[in-house]
C-alpha cells in the first residue's frame, strides 16, 4: 500500500470499476460515507458515464482498468463491473498486489472463479465478495439467534427474491443467468443462516415475464429445491418481476421454532380504508440494502487497516456459484445434481 492506511493524512484510495447501478452507489460510500477514505480512479469505458462519476466524487477517469490499479497512489480496488469481467480484473489487481472487494458472482464459470481465487491467493491480496446481504442487520440478528439455537435443529429453509422489474436485456445477458446473478444472494444466505452446505439441487425455471429472456436461454421466474448436508431441505425461489417492488424474505425452520426475515416497509406509514389496510414498500434494492452496502464497504476497509481477513471470502463467492452452477445445469436437464465441492489442493490426500 502507498502509505500508511487508515492514518488522518492518508486516506485509503480506493479504485472503483465500474460506473453502473451499483459502482456508482460503492463510488459514493467510499468517496462520502467511509472515514478516511477517497477514490482516486474511475474505471469506466462509457466516457461520459465515467467522467460524470469521477466529477461526482472526485476521481480521475479512464477506460483503462490497467492505467488504475498500477498507480502506486492506489491501496486498493473495489470491482463492480459486469460478471464475464471480474476474473481478469481480480487476476490484474492480484498482480499488482492490490487487495479487491469484488462484486457476486467472482465469474461465470468455476473454472474462471477458482483461478481469480487462486491469484489472489497466492498474491497474498485479500479477496473479499459483494455479498451484503450478510451484514444487514436483520440477517446479522437472525443469524445470531439461529447459532444461539432459537430453532433447533434446522429442517427447513425458504427463501425468496424478487425484483420489481428485469434489468436490461444487454445485462441479462452476460449475467450468468437468474440463478447465478439473482438466486446467489439466496444461496449465500442460506449458507450464512444454517452453517451447513447445500449438497444437492433440483430445479425449475421459465420465462413467464418476457419471452426474450427465454430466448437468451435464461429464466426469470425459478425454484430451486435443496438438501443439504445435515438432511434439511430448503427452497429457494426468485422473480425477475413484482409488480409491488422489490421482494426479499428467508425463514429458517426447525425442531425449536422459526426465524423469518420478512420484507422491509419503506415506512411506518399505515392507510387503514374500507378496502383494507396498505402500507409504502421498498421498490428497490438499493434501497432495501442501503444500509448493508455501507457496512460490506465499512468492513472491507477495516479489514485492509487492521490487517485481518475478510469476513465474506473467496470461498464464499465459489461455494455459491457452485449451487447456483448445480441449479442452472438441473433447470437445464431436468434431473437433480450435485453440487461441486471445494477442490482440494494440488497433491493434498495423497
Ligand atoms: N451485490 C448486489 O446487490 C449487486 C447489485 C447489482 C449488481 N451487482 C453485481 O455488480 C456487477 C455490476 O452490476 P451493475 O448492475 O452495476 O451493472 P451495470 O451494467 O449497471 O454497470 C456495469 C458498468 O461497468 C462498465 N464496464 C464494463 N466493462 C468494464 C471494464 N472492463 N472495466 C470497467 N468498467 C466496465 C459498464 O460500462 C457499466 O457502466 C455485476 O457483477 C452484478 O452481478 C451486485
Amino acid at each position: 500500500m502507498s502509505a500508511a492506511p487508515g492514518t488522518r493524512h492518508a486516506p485509503l484510495a480506493v479504485a472503483v470499476l465500474g460506473a453502473g447501478r451499483i459502482g456508482r452507489k460503492h463510488a459514493e460510500t467510499l468517496a462520502h460515507r467511509v472515514e478516511s477514505c477517497r477514490v482516486p480512479w474511475i474505471v469506466e469505458p462509457l466516457e461520459d458515464v465515467g467522467r460524470a462519476c469521477a466529477a461526482d466524487f472526485g476521481a480521475k477517469w479512464t477506460s483503462d482498468p490497467a492505467e488504475a490499479i498500477a498507480d502506486p497512489a492506489v491501496d486498493a480496488v473495489l470491482i463492480a463491473t459486469p460478471t464475464n469481467t471480474h476474473a481478469d480484473l481480480i487476476e490484474l489487481a492480484a498482480s499488482y498486489g492490490k487487495p479487491i472487494l469484488c462484486e457476486k458472482p467472482i465469474d461465470l464459470t468455476m473454472e474462471r472463479t477458482l483461478a481469480a481465487i487462486s491469484a489472489a491467493e497466492k498474491a497474498g491480496v485479500p479477496l473479499q465478495i459483494g455479498f451484503q446481504r450478510r451484514y444487514d442487520p436483520s440477517y446479522v440478528r437472525a443469524r445470531k439467534m439461529i447459532e444461539d439455537g432459537a430453532v433447533g435443529k434446522v429442517e427447513l429453509v425458504t427463501a425468496t427474491s424478487r425484483d420489481p422489474q428485469p434489468a436490461p436485456l444487454a445485462y441479462l445477458a452476460v449475467s450468468g443467468g437468474i440463478f447465478r446473478d439473482c438466486s446467489i444472494h439466496d444461496f449465500d444466505l442460506v449458507r450464512y443462516l444454517t452453517g451447513h452446505e447445500v449438497v444437492e439441487v433440483f430445479a425449475y425455471g421459465a420465462a413467464l415475464v418476457d419471452p426474450a429472456i427465454g430466448e437468451i436461454g435464461d429464466a426469470d421466474t425459478v425454484v430451486a429445491s435443496l438438501r443439504f448436508d445435515n438432511g434439511a431441505l430448503g427452497v429457494v425461489t426468485s422473480s425477475r418481476r413484482a409488480v409491488y417492488g422489490y421482494d426479499v424474505s428467508t425463514e429458517v425452520f426447525g425442531s425449536g421454532g422459526k426465524v423469518v426475515v420478512g420484507e422491509a416497509p419503506e415506512t411506518l406509514v399505515r392507510r387503514y380504508g374500507k378496502d383494507g389496510v396498505t402500507h409504502d414498500n421498498i421498490y428497490w434494492f438499493l434501497q432495501r440494502f442501503e444500509a448493508s452496502y455501507v457496512v460490506e464497504v465499512e468492513d472491507f476497509v477495516a479489514c485492509l487497516r487492521e490487517g485481518r481477513a475478510p469476513r465474506v471470502t473467496g470461498e464464499d463467492g465459489r461455494a455459491a456459484l457452485a449451487i447456483a452452477d448445480a441449479a442452472t445445469q438441473s433447470f437445464k436437464e431436468g434431473r437433480p445434481i450435485a453440487v461441486a465441492k471445494r477442490p482440494l489442493p494440488a497433491g493434498a490426500g495423497r
